[in-house]
């Protein structure tokens, strides 16, 4: 086995008066295994979940060989907003959530009474880095009639801080839902998904201007270099990417909604605007199909991820297999910002849990307002 290396990547450090600076965070780059090594660590990692009563919870964007091991071992393969809702679920009494620390959190908020276990605690993402809970309550301060909505990729604190709290997944519902009851919102801190949601619905929103490295650096006249290039293929859009290159996407949704789109649709090829981890699960949802990934800056000096999130990265089986066997990396959430942060939260699983139902009995997508009533005030 090699050695970790630790590498610095830019992002952007909004403040609370609408500038922006660059800042700096550290990403590991995990140690690599050779082929002996990498069975030998799955067979224990196994064998550990089962010892210690545990679950693997992967994000899409993690190692392909994690996402192998959660599926076969009976954990979860999602998005955050289903990874929050079978952490809580689950009946093991240790969750091992692969993925970047704020899906840690939440999986620890949501189960205060379970152990969550991360591969690495300093596996972060630039929008929760760039949303300070001081800074961002500021702001919010600035307009206290307005109702308080953020991304799911943010600090237990800024939860608590908010009245609401949406994954990609279920953010455009959730606003559609506080536009129509009259609500005006402040947004934080992805400012691509908000000027997206702020689009789509017509709502009154202030946005804190944080942004994703990853998503950032999908280049709209690349893309359309490219899609000239490959007429047939359909793009495929996650919302933290610019608008310049949504207004190019055939669908724009979440990590799951995207690889649902990919198995309805007819084509045979897709250019994917997210994460390449999302490849994996992609791939086995449409064989045969042929998977592209938006052109980036380049695989130059100047490209900060290359659609590869490098705090997604820090998570290895080593480390999984290193944290398991010596209990090491607990989230820990005090209680009292626990308490703020899982109403927020709730009322984000409540809306989609009666969503659900809806859809189920109308047999088509909620659009009723008695829905938005049932989920209590914000
Ligand atoms: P999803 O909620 O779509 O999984 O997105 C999380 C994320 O971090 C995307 O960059
Ligand atoms: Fe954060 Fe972007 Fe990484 Fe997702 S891909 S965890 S938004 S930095």
């Amino acid at each position: 086995m090699n050695q970790e290396v630790t590498k610095w990547v830019d992002f952007i450090q909004p403040t609370r008066d609408g500038q922006a600076e660059i800042a700096q965070a550290k990403a590991k780059v995990p140690a690599s295994l050779s082929a002996e090594e990498e069975a030998r660590v799955i067979t224990e990692l196994k064998q550990l979940l089962k010892e210690e009563d545990a679950v693997l919870v992967a994000h899409y964007y993690t190692d392909p060989r994690i996402q192998a091991l959660a599926e076969e071992t009976g954990g979860c393969v999602a998005d955050s907003l289903e990874m929050a809702r079978f952490g809580r679920d689950a009946k093991e009494q240790t969750l091992v959530v692969a993925g970047v620390r704020f899906m840690g959190e939440t999986a620890k908020i949501l189960s205060p009474e379970k152990r969550v276990l991360m591969a690495d605690l300093e596996a972060t993402c630039s929008l929760d880095l760039g949303c300070p809970e001081e800074e961002f309550s500021q702001f919010c301060d600035q307009y206290p009639d307005r109702t308080v909505v953020v991304y799911a990729n943010t600090s237990a604190k800024v939860k608590a801080r908010a009245d609401w709290v949406v994954t990609s997944a279920i953010g455009l519902d959730i606003v559609r839902e506080l536009h129509r009851a009259g609500e005006k919102i402040i947004w934080g801190p992805d400012k691509h998904l908000g000027h997206y949601i702020q689009q789509e619905t017509g709502a009154d929103m202030i946005l804190w201007q944080g942004s994703c490295i990853v998503h950032d650096e999908f280049k709209a006249d690349s893309l359309a270099l490219f899609r000239q290039s490959h007429p047939d293929a359909m793009v495929l859009a996650h919302p933290e990417s610019p608008a310049s290159v949504l207004a190019q996407a055939d669908i724009i949704g979440s990590t799951s909604q995207l690889i649902k789109a990919a198995e309805a649709s007819n084509s045979t090829r897709f250019i994917v605007a997210t994460d390449r981890g999302i490849f994996y699960k992609m791939q086995q949802a449409v064989p045969g199909k042929e998977l592209l990934i938006a052109p980036t800056a380049g695989e130059s000096a100047t490209c900060k991820s290359c659609a590869m999130c490098p705090w997604m990265a820090m998570n290895s089986l080593a480390k999984l297999r290193d944290v398991l066997e010596q209990g090491i990396n607990e989230i820990k959430v005090e209680e009292e910002i626990r308490l703020g942060a899982v109403k927020s939260l709730n009322r984000m699983l409540d809306f989609s849990e009666k969503m659900r139902l809806n859809v189920q009995a109308s047999g088509d997508l909620a659009d009723d307002q008695a829905l938005f009533q049932h989920v209590g005030p914000a």
